[in-house]
């Protein structure tokens, strides 16, 4: 098969992208390991910027997200006494919406077929050739037989664990071009989902002196919860009743008395990290998404960080298809870097100061404290906070 762009993975990246790019009318394909179906059974992080949004209307695809999104015009710290709420609506002028990624993925997925965005799912051992020229192409396996993709550009957005970003010369010192950052943290985030009423009408992220808990939602009627454990911790020991129990520890007195309990229709704990791959292209093969950065879930940035490289992305393509025009090609490392590490750190700062780590003693517990009490007396500090959250310009 010729393609002028092939795409690695559709998850919202790999979607968002080539749904972009088919409404530019570049002719592209997206090449998925496992099946539609498996891709939906993801439970991820559910806020999005402005950035994600707008891709969506842009795209005509907002209809659900409007009629399902819940409107967020502010979030609220807790300390284990009292709520601090950021006024994000007043203090930036805009809004966050809380969607679930998977519903974002859904609707991207039920559009491919009527917008003619060629997806192929459960294609094995996908592999990147000829990455430093100008004639790139994937080979895959489906059905017994190797199939092959020629394209212009291929665009890894196939998340952490996929093969676009390993294609990158290696990390051998000052022979291979790429360089990786990381941070693992000390402890996982054991989420579960239950369709009971949200105990509070906005999010509350909680650091106390048990540890972090997260109250989300979905919609008015399923809720998503969240409490920091060791990652030594196994989900098998985590009975409904004792994670009910450590959230209303830990979300505080105001936020326990509204928590609604009901049985889990999913629980589970993932490790968080914080990573960087540099550079996001090398010649040919562009990355976006969780393939080239992670984030822990604090900022709830990961779908939306997927959603700006996905922006530049396509303007670079668009730009070099349409106007010959390399100049975005060879910026959006660049380019998307900037936004990535600045989202990095927001990320990284939001967890550094709402977990209890291992190592932190009482010093670090009273500067915790203490930051969130200046965060509670000063305008300037929550709204640093609230033009993080609701995504810095694009
Ligand atoms: N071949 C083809 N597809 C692959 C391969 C492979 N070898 N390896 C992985 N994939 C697919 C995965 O099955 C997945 O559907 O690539 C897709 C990557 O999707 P995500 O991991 O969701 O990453 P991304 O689209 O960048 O979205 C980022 O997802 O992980 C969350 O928190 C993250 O919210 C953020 C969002
Ligand atoms: C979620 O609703 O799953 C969620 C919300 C905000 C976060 C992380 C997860 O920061």
């Amino acid at each position: 098969m010729k393609t002028q762009v092939a795409i690695v993975g559709a998850g919202p990246a790999g979607l968002l992208l080539g749904h972009l790019l088919r409404a530019e009318g570049i002719d592209c394909v997206v090449v998925e390991r496992q099946t539609g179906d498996y891709v939906l059974t993801r439970i991820r992080a559910g806020v999005l910027e402005r950035i994600t949004v707008e891709l969506m209307e842009r795209l005509g695809l907002d209809a659900r997200l409007k009629a399902e999104g819940l409107v967020e015009e502010g979030f609220n710290l807790a300390d284990g006494e009292r709520l601090i709420r950021i006024d994000v609506a007043n203090l930036t002028g805009k809004t966050v919406v809380v969607y679930g990624q998977t519903e974002i993925t859904r609707d991207l997925m039920d559009a491919a077929a009527p917008r003619g965005l060629q997806v192929i799912y459960e294609a094995g051992d996908v592999a990147l050739h000829g990455i430093e020229s100008d004639a790139p192409f994937l080979t895959y396996t489906q059905g017994g037989a190797t199939q092959r993709i020629d394209a212009r550009f291929i665009i890894g957005c196939d998340g952490f664990h996929g093969p676009s970003r390993k294609a990158i010369p290696g990390l051998n010192g000052n022979f291979g071009v790429a360089r990786e950052f990381e941070r693992v943290y000390p402890f996982g985030w054991l989420g579960i989902l239950a369709d009971v009423p949200p105990c509070h009408h906005e999010l509350i992220y909680a650091n106390h002196e048990r540890g972090f808990a997260l109250a989300s939602m979905r919609s008015h009627t399923r809720s998503r919860y969240y409490i920091d454990v060791p990652l030594t911790e196994r989900i098998e020991d985590w009975s409904d009743d004792r994670i009910w129990d450590e959230l209303a520890v830990r979300l505080g007195p105001e936020a326990a008395a509204n928590i609604t309990r009901g049985p889990s229709i999913e629980k589970s704990i993932a490790p968080l990290r914080s990573y960087v791959f540099e550079p996001m292209r090398h010649g040919s093969l562009l990355l976006c998404g969780d393939a080239a950065h992670i984030v822990p879930p604090t900022g709830a940035k990961g779908l939306n960080l997927a959603a700006s490289d996905v922006h530049y992305a396509a303007e670079a393509l668009v730009g070099f298809f349409r106007r010959g025009d390399k100049e975005g090609i060879c910026g959006y490392s660049a380019k998307a870097l900037a936004r990535v590490w600045k989202s990095e750190r927001f990320s990284w700062s939001l967890t550094k100061l709402m977990h209890r780590f291992p190592e932190d003693g009482p010093f670090e517990r009273k500067m915790q404290v203490a930051e969130l009490d200046y965060i509670a007396s000063s305008t300037a500090a929550r709204t640093a906070i609230a033009e993080n959250y609701v995504g810095l310009p694009v």
